[in-house]
């Protein structure tokens, strides 16, 4: 039938970053952010850790729970908008960090949509025989396109007032920063057999709407790719278009889980869970109600962590295996949309 899931794991960095600390670096509050996203906290990656660094203790966590060794992993497929350099990509980082330096690794750019493209590949893999045991991971530290760099008064370590100019730094972006957290999920996939495997999918790329969420400078338009000029002019931090981002969201994710499960000729009440990108609890309650969906079938963990982009769906499947809630057997919908834009959605039964 082909893949599916034998383990799941994840990591957070660090202690949790609440709404109320944000309000140190930015004029915020929890009362703006939590009814318009879920969230409540977000975790942030050190100076100096990287996302291969996350994707490892996720990684090593996944394996144990599948009980597969690193070096059963035949093939590695790595999600991330935020490696640790622009080139090379962070699987092979993370190959080397697991002990298996020689497994090829597959970096995919497709943001927060991740998931569901990093399950197409992994299932053309397997099913052409080019792979047997496929590590797919989603890491992403958004912590150094923050717009702060008080990051001792936002962890409470200093009671110092930042400067007004930082203040307003982090004020004009604040629509987008506290939206962001970081983390890392790993799975750990094989051909399922008879009754268990992916389904189907439905996956969409429109590079007309890549300015709804992307990142204006460091690329090789530019000579150097990278100027002071650049920092000054605040284009390492991304820009995005939040209201349009929510209507192409909910449009496009409800259409795009119509259409795979017509493909597959499963019913939306055949689906057990549906595991949606978490980018902000009212994009996904809207596609639950366009859906018609049970509020017990689409579940949220954003409060916790943000949008870990493209870690989220891993991040929330190992927190609903591991406690009991998502069974071998069931069928489940992964569903998400990301910068670029991508977007889509896969079927698959555990
Ligand atoms: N705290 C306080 N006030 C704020 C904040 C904040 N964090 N952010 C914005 N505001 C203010 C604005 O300045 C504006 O004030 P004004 O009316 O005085 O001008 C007001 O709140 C409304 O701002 P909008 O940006 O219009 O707020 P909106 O209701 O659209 O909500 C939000 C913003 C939550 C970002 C929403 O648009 C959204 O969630 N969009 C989707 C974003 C998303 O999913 N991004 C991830 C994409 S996936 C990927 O691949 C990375």
């Amino acid at each position: 039938m082909g893949i599916t899931i034998l383990g799941t794991g994840h990591h957070v960095p660090g202690v949790p970053v609440t709404n109320d600390q944000l309000s140190a670096v930015m004029e915020t509050s929890d009362e703006w952010i939590y009814p318009r996203t879920g969230i409540k906290q977000r975790h942030f990656v050190a100076e100096g850790e990287g996302v291969s660094d996350l994707a490892l203790k996720a990684s090593q966590r996944a394996l144990a729970n599948a009980g597969v060794d690193a070096e059963e992993v035949d093939f590695i497929v790595f999600a991330t908008m935020t490696p640790e350099f622009i080139f090379p990509g962070a699987g092979g980082l993370l190959g080397a960090k697991l002990g298996i330096p020689r497994v090829p690794a597959l970096d995919i750019r497709q943001q927060c949509a991740a998931m569901p493209f990093g399950m197409q590949v992994a299932n053309g893999l397997v099913a052409t025989g080019a792979a047997k045991t496929i590590l797919l991971v989603g890491a992403d530290a958004h912590a150094g396109f923050m717009p702060w760099e008080d990051w001792d008064v936002l962890y409470g370590e200093s009671d110092r007032p930042v400067s007004q100019e930082a203040m307003e730094r982090g004020t004009r972006h604040r629509g987008l920063a506290v939206l962001f957290g970081d983390g890392a999920a790993a799975m750990v996939l094989r051909e399922g057999g008879e009754d268990r495997g992916f389904l189907g999918a439905d996956l969409h790329t429109d590079g007309r709407l890549f300015d709804r969420i992307y990142i204006a400078s460091g690329g090789f338009r530019s000579r150097p790719y990278f100027t002071p000029e650049m920092y000054e002019r605040e284009e390492h931090i991304p820009k995005m278009q939040g209201r349009d981002l929510f209507k192409v969201a909910v449009t496009e994710l409800s259409r795009s889980v119509r259409t795979v499960c017509e493909k597959c000729a499963v019913t939306l009440d055949d689906v057990d869970w549906f595991i949606a990108h978490q980018a902000n609890d009212r994009i996904n309650g809207a596609v639950r109600q366009a859906l018609k969906l049970p509020e017990s079938k689409v579940p949220s963990n954003i409060a916790k962590y943000g949008n870990t982009s493209a870690a989220t769906i891993g991040l929330l499947l190992d927190e609903l295996r591991r406690g009991g809630e998502v069974k071998e057997g069931q069928l489940i919908c992964f569903l998400a949309l990301g910068s670029g834009l991508n977007w889509g959605s896969v079927l698959m039964r555990l």
